[in-house]
């Protein structure tokens, strides 16, 4: 039994709060920024229906006697600081911080935290909002993070095979880079996966998947020579009409996470001395729209 807050109940935020809900073992609060009007989550075996406490201000006391054993921060990378406005209702010296985000920056993005309470975590499955504001969870939940004593007790959180510890954490985190830098394709061009499906944008995505991967294995990660073509063939398994979060945070006219997914190519890059022209071009270009 835990006590656990997760900031930001978006896409996976609502699909990690009905994971957490099904083992029937924590108390859960929701923390967001409007009340939660449609809080379902269509997974792959059954609807489920959030039942938890949904505060919407920093401000807003919790329970009497509840401290968070855990928060979730579930945010986009760009919302990070605004995410950590709730840190001081939320945490004690004794509370654990999971951060649930794209990119390879997980701590850096919360400097403040004590860092071995920190849990970088890496999220493998896609969910996206409904129209209707339900949340689509595609396929069952599968988590990756480090192998330490903090990263043991959050997967001990979910029901067993949900979350893979690694001792090659940094590994993990670069390949999901390596996707996640190549969908820039598909926000540039407006289309959706498909996209990367089609000879000439495959190449260029394949390429600048390679160049994040130059950068990966200068800062320790081991990924292997033919990871362009690797990324190629993930894309190639997906339904060519998926919206990567990239394309629809630019089609919603919302910030994107441009710089947790192609400018930490470009900034770690400069740092060992690697040029990185695709993923400088893909940012400069998101970042101009
Ligand atoms: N969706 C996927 O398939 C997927 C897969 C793998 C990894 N990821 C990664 O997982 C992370 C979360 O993505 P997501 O798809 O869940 O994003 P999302 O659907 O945009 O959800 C993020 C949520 O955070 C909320 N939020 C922002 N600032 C907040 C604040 N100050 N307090 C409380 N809530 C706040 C947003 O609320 P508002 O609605 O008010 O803006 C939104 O509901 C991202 O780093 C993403 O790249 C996503």
């Amino acid at each position: 039994m835990a006590n656990i807050a997760i900031i930001g109940v978006g896409a996976i935020g609502s699909t990690i709060a009905a994971a957490l809900q099904q083992t029937g073992r924590h108390s859960l609060i929701l923390c967001t920024r409007r009340a939660l009007t449609h809080p379902r989550v269509e997974t792959p075996s059954g609807t489920i229906e959030m039942q938890a406490l949904n505060l919407t201000d920093p401000k807003q006391p919790v329970p009497e006697g509840w401290t968070a054993d855990w928060v979730l921060v579930v945010t986009k990378t760009y919302a990070a600081r605004a995410a950590a406005a709730w840190f001081p209702l939320l945490l004690s010296p004794e509370t654990k911080v999971a951060i649930l985000q794209n990119g390879v920056e997980h701590r850096d993005r919360f400097p403040d935290l004590a860092q071995d309470k920190v849990v970088p975590v890496i999220v493998q499955h896609p969910a996206e909002l409904k129209p209707d504001g339900d949340v689509l969870q595609r396929g069952p939940i599968s988590l990756d993070v480090e192998n330490t004593a903090a990263a043991q007790a959050f997967a001990a959180l979910f029901a067993p095979g949900e979350v893979r510890t690694h001792d090659d954490f940094l590994s993990i985190a670069w390949r999901k880079l390596c996707i996640n830098s190549a969908g820039a394709v598909s926000a540039l061009t407006l289309r959706p996966v498909g996209v990367l499906q089609q000879e000439a944008p495959a190449r260029l995505a394949r390429e600048i998947a390679e160049e994040c991967a130059t950068v990966g294995r200068a800062e320790g990660a081991t990924l292997p020579e033919d990871i362009g073509q690797q990324i190629l063939d993930f894309y190639s398994a997906i339904s060519p009409d998926s919206i990567n979060s990239l394309l629809a945070d630019r089609q919603a006219g919302r910030p994107m996470e441009s710089d947790a997914r192609n400018g930490v190519i470009v900034r770690l890059g400069e740092k060992h001395g690697i040029p990185t022209p695709l993923n400088r071009m893909a940012l400069t270009l998101l970042e101009a729209r």
